[in-house]
């Protein structure tokens, strides 16, 4: 009965020691990636920032997905992914602003390879 319950309490610990780092890992990999694809395409873009590459990805993970999953922006070449981003920016219905943000967004996650 004793014997039970401490390994109940090992396996308890180990699972909340495994969740919480999880967590810490995947919050600061996203804000860290911001940084990198910031940095990667700031002599492209100089007046990129940080809360534009946002808006790219909440416009990617967000108006873009609406009819069919996330795409892999990084399996064509830079003059096709923008011919397609203007044809996908119509369909999406989303602004110019959203539109260069996403352009920027998916520029950064090609560069870096990043999410
Ligand atoms: C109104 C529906 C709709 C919206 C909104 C939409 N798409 Fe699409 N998209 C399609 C359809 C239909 C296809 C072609 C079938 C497929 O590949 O799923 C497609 C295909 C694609 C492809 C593959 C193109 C190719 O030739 O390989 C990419 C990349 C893509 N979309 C990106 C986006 C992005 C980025 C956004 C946001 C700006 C977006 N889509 C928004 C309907 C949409």
């Amino acid at each position: 009965m004793k014997t039970s319950k401490i390994i109940l309490g090992i396996v308890a610990i180990t699972i909340f020691a495994c969740s919480t780092k999880k967590n810490a890992t995947s919050s600061s990999t996203k804000t860290d990636s911001y940084d990198t694809q910031l940095t990667a395409i700031k002599g492209r873009y100089a007046d990129v920032t940080v809360e534009e590459l946002k808006l790219g990805h909440s416009v990617s993970t967000g108006a873009c997905t609406n009819c069919h999953g996330q795409k892999d922006v990084k399996g064509y070449t830079e003059e096709s992914l923008f011919k397609i981003l203007d044809n996908m920016a119509k369909k999406a219905e989303i602004s110019d602003k959203e539109k260069q943000a996403l352009v920027r967004y998916c520029v950064a996650v090609r560069a870096t390879n990043t999410k």
